[in-house]
């Protein structure tokens, strides 16, 4: 019984300080408070909103009293995470519009966006969130690798066809969400849909630069418009984004044990994000990123104006932009 006792006490804490390891200790996150009623009166678009960083982030912009277009690509799913937040955020809270959209389809970005020059007068923020991580080689509807098409790419289109109504809306946002990893990434011009090979691990990190050079070539384009766009690293957050990752069966437990002690909260994971968002202190501020609510240091490949003037062309052409 107590060797038992003492060799589970030994392989847990063996376990824990080799996460501690992989999984360096976050900076204990503080949660923003925001004087009630900050968002009263503004429309804010969240892509991924029924899941992980993007729920939690539309939850605390309807406490906010913003009005939240959550765009999605199950409605369903959508409605769930709108009851979930609606039944969270209290009294006095704002509205929820629950939008289909399927960044892996730029006819459906393209159906989306007529939909919301039709409905919504303005957009004060877009939160351009949603993301998936390491999946199977699958391509999107035009033919793009999935992960580039989706993060980047669907995304790319998106901002293009709603400049107009966050322009007229300013002074007004954009918010890019990217990841840490772009640091093992580069932007494969020669193949960017990876059909000579496939690395799910790299084609991440390729569209997460992507993310980043795109926020610096916008921001340099928006100079002078009010509209302001910032990216962010939201740190290792317990989310919903490893789903195509298999961990062996045995290690599940004790994976999810140490989420819980190591990883961010989705909603410690969305402060960065609603920071940029909500806070009277990035107004203005324009063309950085961002992690836990400071400025990021970032490497050169992604600060480098050549790679994000030669990705905005290209992406200008991949999406049938270019004339
Ligand atoms: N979690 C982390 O540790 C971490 C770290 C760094 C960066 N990030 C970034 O954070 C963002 C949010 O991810 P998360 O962690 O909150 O993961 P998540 O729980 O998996 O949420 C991802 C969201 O993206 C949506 N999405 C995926 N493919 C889509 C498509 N084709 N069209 C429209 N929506 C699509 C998902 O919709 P469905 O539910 O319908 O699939 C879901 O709402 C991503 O950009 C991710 O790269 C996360
Ligand atoms: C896949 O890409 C990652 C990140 O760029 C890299 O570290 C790894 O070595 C690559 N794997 C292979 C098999 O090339």
């Amino acid at each position: 019984m107590s060797t038992a006792v003492l060799v589970a006490a030994v392989v847990g804490g063996g376990v824990l300080l080799l996460m501690r390891r992989l999984f360096p200790t976050q900076k204990a996150v503080k949660l923003l408070r925001f004087p009630a009623g900050t968002m009263r009166g503004k429309t804010v678009i969240v892509t991924g909103a029924n899941s992980g960083i993007g729920k939690a982030l539309a939850g605390e912009l309807l406490k906010l009293q913003a009005r939240v277009v959550m765009a999605c690509r199950d409605p369903r799913s959508a409605e769930e995470a709108a009851k979930d937040i609606q039944k969270a955020a209290g009294p006095e809270q704002g509205e929820v519009v629950i939008k289909q959209l399927d960044l892996a389809s730029l006819r459906s970005v393209r159906r989306f966006c007529e939909e919301i020059q039709q409905e919504e007068s303005k957009i004060d923020v877009l939160i351009n969130n949603a993301g998936i991580y390491q999946c199977p080689y699958m391509k999107t509807e035009d033919g793009f690798e999935m992960q580039l098409g989706v993060n980047h790419l669907g995304h790319f289109l998106l901002t293009h066809l709603l400049l107009d109504r966050l322009k007229a809306s300013a002074p007004s946002r954009i918010v890019v969400v990217s990841s840490k990893l772009y640091k093992y990434g580069q932007i494969n011009f020669d193949d960017p849909n990876s059909e000579s090979s496939y690395n799910k691990s790299f084609c991440y990190s390729q569209s997460k630069l992507a993310n980043l050079l795109f926020t610096l070539e916008l921001a340099r384009q928006l100079d002078g418009t009010g509209v302001t766009v910032n990216a962010l690293t939201p740190g290792i957050v317990r989310t919903k984004l490893g789903r195509h990752v298999q961990i062996p069966f045995l290690a599940k437990p004790l994976f999810y044990l140490a989420s819980l002690v190591f990883f961010k909260s989705p909603l410690e994971g969305a402060q960065t994000p609603l920071y940029l968002a909500c806070s009277p202190e990035v107004q203005g501020v324009t063309g950085k990123c961002f992690a836990n609510c400071e400025e990021e240091e970032l490497l050169a490949k992604a600060t480098d104006d050549q790679a994000a003037k030669k990705l905005w062309d290209v992406s200008r052409r991949m999406v049938g932009l270019a004339d």
